[in-house]
Parts: structure tokens; C-alpha cells; sequence
């Protein structure tokens, strides 16, 4: 049993933004007077995002990622994360941050039962961090995730987005850094989310990176964890930590996706790219969880088998990921 799509694939990955709001203006994720954001009754009450969540776990999701905008900056969400964590069924409850808040929360975050965390990380370099985020304290991050690991989570990942010309001089310095730390690094292609004209330019294809590791160390695959995402991985031999490549833009994983997404409005969408989504509001509001759950499963059903975005597509399509959340 459990949720498959007509090509096939299992389903057992929901992606669960509770906001749309955050406390960095990352370049590419938002422009720099940000985003519009949603108005209060627009974001679903903690509630409704507990049905949702339930009914899915109840069809076949094993794994919930809480994502946002940044999840850490909505309100009461350490009693939410523990409600999730105490669902029946739930195997693995993970969450995507920016660090910003982790000195504080992390202890939190872990005793609501919060498994493991994934920590966006541009730049180890405090110039080109505050750049990157227009703002934020490079510093206030790296004592969120040492805190994060005081307090007992496994190694981090870390979401690395590579851009040409503004941060690609570091992979080298982030592949060091697994030499002697067990982070997973993951270096993510640049998408053009934002409809910007000049992403070819930023874009940095994952062979090219990978190419650029092995010109200085010997590296070897590793395997992915069950249930992970589209990264592939690899190691230096040797190295404490592992790396790896997200080819948002010039790789095809689809055939291998087992992702459900679901944003802060209740729109669910079976696909990153999908484009409108189905509300999830009519259903919510009849109380009916048994329909609610039938609808998750019809969404799952109708999963397109790869998703329909060209590169000319990308440009022209305004596209917000603080609102789908990755
Ligand atoms: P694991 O569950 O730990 O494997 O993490 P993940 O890679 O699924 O989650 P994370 O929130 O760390 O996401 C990393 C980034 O990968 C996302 O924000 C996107 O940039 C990219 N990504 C994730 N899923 C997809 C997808 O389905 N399509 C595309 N194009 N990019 C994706
Ligand atoms: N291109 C690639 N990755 C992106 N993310 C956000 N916007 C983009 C983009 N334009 C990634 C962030 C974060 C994850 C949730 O989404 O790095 O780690
Ligand atoms: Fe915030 Fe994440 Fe977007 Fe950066 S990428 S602005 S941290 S939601």
C-alpha cells in the first residue's frame, strides 16, 4: 500500500512549508524588497497543517520536512514540531533552516523530537555571506550550528548554492571543511526562480563542480540515505563528512522523486514546477478528513511523471521558493 503514482514512484516525502516569511532576503530566493507576503488568514493555522499532515502519514508519507520561508520565525513552533513527531506512522521528522535562530531553538527543536536538520550555508566568509543574504551575520549562523551539535543532532547537511562569480570561489573551501567535520555538503545548482534574465551566468552545472573537486582530491561515490532526496553523493577518501550535487537545473531525477509538497497557503503540489497546485482550503473546510485524504491521494495520482520546465520556461516564470520552500 501506501501512495503511488501512476509512473510508479512511491510517495513517502512530504514537504510541509509552515511560512512564507523569513529573516534573510537570500538573492536567489527573493528580490530586495522581498516578496509580497501572505496575510495572516491567508497562512494555514497550525491545525489545518496538523490534518494535512496526519492524513498524509495515514496514506503512506514516512518523512515530513518542515521548510518555509524560515520555519524557526513562526510562533509556537516547537509545540507544532512535537505534535508532528508524535504522529503514528511518522518515521522521520526533519527540518530545513536557514541557522539563524539555532542558538537559541536548537535544544528545542531537539527535545520536540526533530531528527536531524539541513542548514542553508552560502559562504564561509562573512563578506560574501552578508552579500549573499543582504544582511545577515555569518557568525550568528556558525554558533547556531555548533549549538545545533552541542545539543545532540547527527551531522548536518548543508545546502550550499553555488553562483559563478559570487561565491563558486569556495567549494574548494567547503569540500575542506568535510575533511575533518561529518557534514553532508551539498552543492545546489542556481535556479532561476525569480524569472531573472542573467542565470546562465550565476549557474554553475554540477559536472563542472564535480570536475573542479576531482582536479584536487580523489574522490569516491557514497550512498544516499533511504527516503533522501535528488543530492549525488560522493567523499573525499578519507574525509570525515560526505559532499554532494543537487543538478536542480541540468539533471532529470525525476524518475526517481518521492516528493509530495505542500506550502503555507494549503496549496498542495505534487511537483516543484507545478505551477498552481490544488488548494487545499475547500476540503480543509468541510471537516471531513476522510476526504481530505482522498484528495492528497488524487494529487498523488495525477503526479505529472517529469516535470515541464525548460530553461526558457524558467526565465519567464516568476517563481517565489520561500513560498514552496525548496
Ligand atoms: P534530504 O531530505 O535530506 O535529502 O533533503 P532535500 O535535499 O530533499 O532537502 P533540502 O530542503 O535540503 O533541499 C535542498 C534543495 O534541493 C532544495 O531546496 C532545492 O533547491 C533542491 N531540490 C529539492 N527537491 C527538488 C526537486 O524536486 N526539484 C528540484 N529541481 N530541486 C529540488
Ligand atoms: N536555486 C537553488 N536553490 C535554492 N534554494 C532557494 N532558492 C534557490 C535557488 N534559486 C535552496 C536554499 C535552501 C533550500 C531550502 O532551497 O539553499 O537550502
Ligand atoms: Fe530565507 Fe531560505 Fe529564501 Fe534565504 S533561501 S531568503 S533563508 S527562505
Amino acid at each position: 500500500m501506501g501512495l503511488i503514482d501512476t509512473y510508479g514512484r512511491r510517495i513517502n516525502y512530504l514537504r510541509l512549508s509552515v511560512t512564507d516569511r523569513c529573516n534573510m532576503r537570500c538573492s536567489y530566493c527573493m528580490p530586495e524588497g522581498g516578496v509580497e507576503k501572505l496575510s495572516h488568514c491567508e497562512v494555514l493555522s497550525y491545525e489545518d497543517l496538523l490534518r494535512i499532515a496526519r492524513e498524509a502519514v495515514s496514506a503512506g508519507i514516512e518523512k515530513i520536512r518542515v521548510t518555509g520561508g524560515e520555519p524557526l520565525v513562526r510562533k509556537g513552533i516547537l509545540t507544532f514540531l512535537e505534535q508532528l513527531a508524535a504522529l503514528d506512522g511518522l518515521k522521520e521528522l526533519v527540518l530545513t533552516t536557514n541557522g539563524l535562530l539555532l542558538k537559541q531553538m536548537a535544544q528545542g527543536l531537539r527535545d520536540a523530537g526533530v531528527q536531524r536538520l539541513n542548514i542553508s550555508l552560502d559562504s564561509l566568509q562573512a563578506e560574501t555571506f552578508s552579500k549573499i543574504t543582504r544582511g545577515a551575520g555569518l557568525a550568528q549562523v556558525l554558533e547556531g550550528i555548533e549549538e545545533a551539535e552541542r545539543v545532540g543532532f547527527p551531522p548536518h547537511k548543508i545546502n550550499v548554492v553555488v553562483m559563478r562569480g559570487v561565491n563558486d570561489h569556495e567549494i574548494l573551501d567547503f569540500v575542506k571543511l568535510t575533511l575533518t567535520r561529518p557534514y553532508a555538503v551539498r552543492f545546489i545548482e542556481y535556479m532561476p526562480t525569480s524569472g531573472d534574465a542573467d542565470w546562465r551566468d550565476l549557474c554553475v552545472p554540477g559536472a563542472e563542480i564535480r570536475e573542479r573537486i576531482a582536479a584536487q582530491y580523489q574522490i569516491e561515490d557514497a550512498p544516499s540515505s533511504e527516503r533522501s532526496g535528488p543530492s549525488k553523493n560522493f567523499r573525499v577518501a578519507g574525509a570525515a563528512g560526505s559532499l554532494g550535487i543537487i543538478t536542480a537545473m541540468t539533471g532529470h531525477f525525476c524518475d526517481g522523486c518521492n516528493r509530495l509538497r505542500v506550502t503555507a497557503s494549503g496549496v498542495a503540489q505534487s511537483c516543484l514546477f507545478a505551477g498552481s497546485g490544488v488548494d487545499l482550503r475547500p476540503v480543509l473546510a468541510t471537516g471531513d478528513d476522510a476526504l481530505l485524504r482522498k484528495e492528497l491521494q488524487a494529487i498523488v495520482a495525477a503526479k505529472p511523471g517529469k516535470h515541464q520546465l525548460t530553461e526558457e520556461g524558467a526565465e519567464a516564470t516568476p517563481f517565489a521558493m520561500s513560498r514552496v520552500g525548496g
